[in-house]
């Protein structure tokens, strides 16, 4: 039995499926690379081909015997959902439509679902725990939120099992230094960060110094993203063992902010952050911190990387190397 990673040469679809290797899982790999990267495969089958075309992956399912998908393709800025969000719609909806169609035809049905914080929309209760009201207001995280709906309307009909796994900032690197965030444009905090410390990026900028917070910057939970892929394994397992549907949240349920991860930075590298400050991006709430109860106690999860000193070492490691490379 094979595992279909549709996405697998992203961020975290190829931490994933590093993790998925170790475990003996085999693993089969279809991406575009329109975001992914050929240096961030290190192991499996890989297909190229894109979840728009039915095609290019329904051959796929003919020629092996796949037992599980797991589901990471999809567009990922949640600014230029706003400013695009046709584009959104049609490729984050119609990829995820495609894939459970040409699944649903191979009579494949466990499915293992990117999906993100995004979906609770603006927090009423912090730790947010997976019953939280749903209330995603960007066209991004609403893509994620009729995913699910989608989800569990075909399990209702067709027995489409499934783990919607939520994440909160994922951030980090691969510890043995072979795999990080290579994303372009990067959006991300602490990417940006070290880019811009390494000279790779002219400015810093920080968006929002007025949220009502302790310092005035957003809150964030960030997990490290080989804890985050050992989740997926662990969903995998638990899934394939259990055909029991679930959303489960995957964070750490302690926040740090923009400016407390702008002194921890500059304490690990040693280096001055001199950043420009500017005003709230569209849509950025002000604290955003995950219950881990679920995942701990549902799937057995243990945070073994995710103390911030480590995401930012990881991250440290990767970002020297590869801007090193260019040079
Ligand atoms: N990075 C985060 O902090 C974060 C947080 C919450 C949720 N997520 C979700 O996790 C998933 C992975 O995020 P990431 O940061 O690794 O993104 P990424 O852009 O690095 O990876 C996405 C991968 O999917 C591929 N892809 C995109 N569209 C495709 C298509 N139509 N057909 C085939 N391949 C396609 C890309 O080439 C890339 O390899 C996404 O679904 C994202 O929404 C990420």
């Amino acid at each position: 039995m094979k595992i279909l990673v549709a996405g697998g040469a992203g961020y975290i679809g190829s931490h994933t499926v590093k993790e998925l290797i170790k475990d003996g899982f085999e693993v089969i790999i279809f991406d575009n690379f329109s975001t992914g990267k050929k240096e961030l495969i290190t192991g499996g089958e890989v297909v190229e081909g894109d979840l728009l075309d039915k095609e290019s992956f329904r051959k796929v399912f003919k020629s092996h015997n796949i037992g599980a998908v797991l589901h990471f393709a999809s567009l990922i800025q949640v600014g230029e959902s706003y400013v695009n969000p046709q584009k959104y719609y049609l490729h984050n909806l119609i990829s995820s439509l495609n894939l459970l169609e040409v699944m649903l035809e191979a009579e494949v049905k466990n499915f293992v679902f990117s999906s993100s914080a995004a979906v609770y929309g603006i927090p009423e209760q912090i730790p947010i725990c997976e019953s939280h009201p749903l209330n995603p207001f960007n066209p991004y995280g609403l893509t994620k939120y009729f995913v699910e709906k989608i989800l569990q309307d075909y399990d209702r009909a067709y027995g489409l099992k499934f783990i919607s796994l939520r994440y909160f900032n994922a951030a980090g690197a691969d510890p043995e230094g072979n795999l990080g965030e290579m994303h372009e444009p990067e959006t991300h905090l602490l990417p940006n960060l070290l880019l811009f410390l390494l000279g790779e990026k002219e400015n810093f900028d920080l968006f929002g110094v007025d949220f009502p917070t302790s310092d005035g910057t957003a809150v964030r939970d960030y997990i490290h993203v080989t804890d985050l892929a050992k989740a997926h394994v662990l969903a995998l397992t638990k899934l394939l063992t259990s055909s029991q549907s679930e959303f489960i949240n995957l964070g750490t349920n302690k926040g740090y902010s923009v400016l407390e991860i702008i002194k921890k930075t500059e304490g690990f590298t040693g280096r001055k952050i001199h950043y420009r400050t500017m005003p709230k991006r569209r849509g950025d709430v002000p604290v955003l911190l995950a219950s881990k109860e679920k995942a701990e106690k549902l799937l057995g999860w243990h945070l073994y990387y995710s103390n911030i000193e480590t995401i930012i070492e990881t991250a440290w490691n990767w970002h020297k190397k590869i801007v090193s490379r260019k040079s």
